[in-house]
């Protein structure tokens, strides 16, 4: 842990933000570029459409934005986005940090919890049924697909030989002129 907070620290932002309540959010076009399959599932999702099903003046009712756009004010996102649930991606976002779990974490990185969805998918949610946490989540799946992909990668990767192995390959089948085993 020692280490991990020494690491942080050397990103000198970092530990300067880790006394400010909320990361600032980039909006869910800047998660595109390096989450295509996530992005595409959230756009065709409900929650990239909730503050478009209000109408013009529930769209500036403070009670309706508080679930259907809660960051409507402060951050200027319309709907329930990336940030809302993965938090501010300020510092987060870059390619070293994301490709970091624990250094993204503490860089505002959040693991979305079925408590964070009962904020919004409550008793006061019009919804008949009650929230059904698995069935919620399946229905909202945007990671499948991506990690499918990663896997497949990773097994790749790993049947190609690395470039060392396979120039150390390439010597030993080098026979200098002259000699025979
Ligand atoms: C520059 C590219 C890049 C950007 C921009 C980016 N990510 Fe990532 N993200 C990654 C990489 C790389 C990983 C690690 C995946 C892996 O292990 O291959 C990752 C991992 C994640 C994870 C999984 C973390 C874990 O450890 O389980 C989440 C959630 C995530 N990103 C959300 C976001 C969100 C939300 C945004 C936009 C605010 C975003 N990312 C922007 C590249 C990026
Ligand atoms: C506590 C959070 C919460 C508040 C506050 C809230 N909603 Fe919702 N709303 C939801 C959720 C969650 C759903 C999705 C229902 C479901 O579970 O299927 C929803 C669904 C809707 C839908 C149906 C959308 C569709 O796709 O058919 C409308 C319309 C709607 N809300 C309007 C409003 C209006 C107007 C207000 C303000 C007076 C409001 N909501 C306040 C959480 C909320
Ligand atoms: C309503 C909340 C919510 C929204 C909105 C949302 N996510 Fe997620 N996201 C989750 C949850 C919950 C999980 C974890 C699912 C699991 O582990 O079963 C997840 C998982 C992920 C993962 C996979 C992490 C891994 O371990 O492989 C990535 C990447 C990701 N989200 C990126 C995004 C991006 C990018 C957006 C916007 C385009 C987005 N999410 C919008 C809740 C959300
Ligand atoms: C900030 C509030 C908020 C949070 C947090 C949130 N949701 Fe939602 N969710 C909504 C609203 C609002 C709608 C309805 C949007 C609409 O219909 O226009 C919705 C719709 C949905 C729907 C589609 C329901 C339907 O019948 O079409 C699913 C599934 C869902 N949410 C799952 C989740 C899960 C799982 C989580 C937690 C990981 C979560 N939500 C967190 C506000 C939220």
């Amino acid at each position: 842990m020692t280490s991990l907070v020494l690491r942080a620290c050397s990103l000198l932002v970092l530990c300067a933000a880790s006394t400010a309540a909320a990361y600032d959010f980039l909006g869910a076009e800047s998660c595109q570029a390096c989450h295509p399959d996530a992005y595409a599932a959230w756009k065709g999702s409900s929650h990239a459409r909730a503050k478009d099903v209000l109408s013009p003046v529930q769209q500036r009712d403070a009670r309706c934005l508080s679930c259907h756009a809660p960051n409507d004010v402060d951050q200027k996102q319309a709907g329930v986005t990336c940030e809302t649930c993965h938090g501010g991606g300020q510092y987060y976002s870059p390619k070293y940090v994301m490709k970091d779990p624990e250094l993204a974490r503490l860089a505002g990185l959040v693991d979305p919890t079925e408590k964070a969805c009962r904020a919004c998918h409550d008793a006061s949610s019009p919804s008949l049924k009650p929230f059904d946490f698995a069935a919620a989540l399946k229905a909202m799946d945007h990671w499948s697909v991506e990690r499918e992909k990663r896997k497949k990668e990773q097994s790749s990767s790993r049947a190609r030989p690395a470039p060392a192995r396979s120039f150390a390959a390439w010597l030993s089948h080098q026979k200098p002129p002259g000699f025979s085993k």
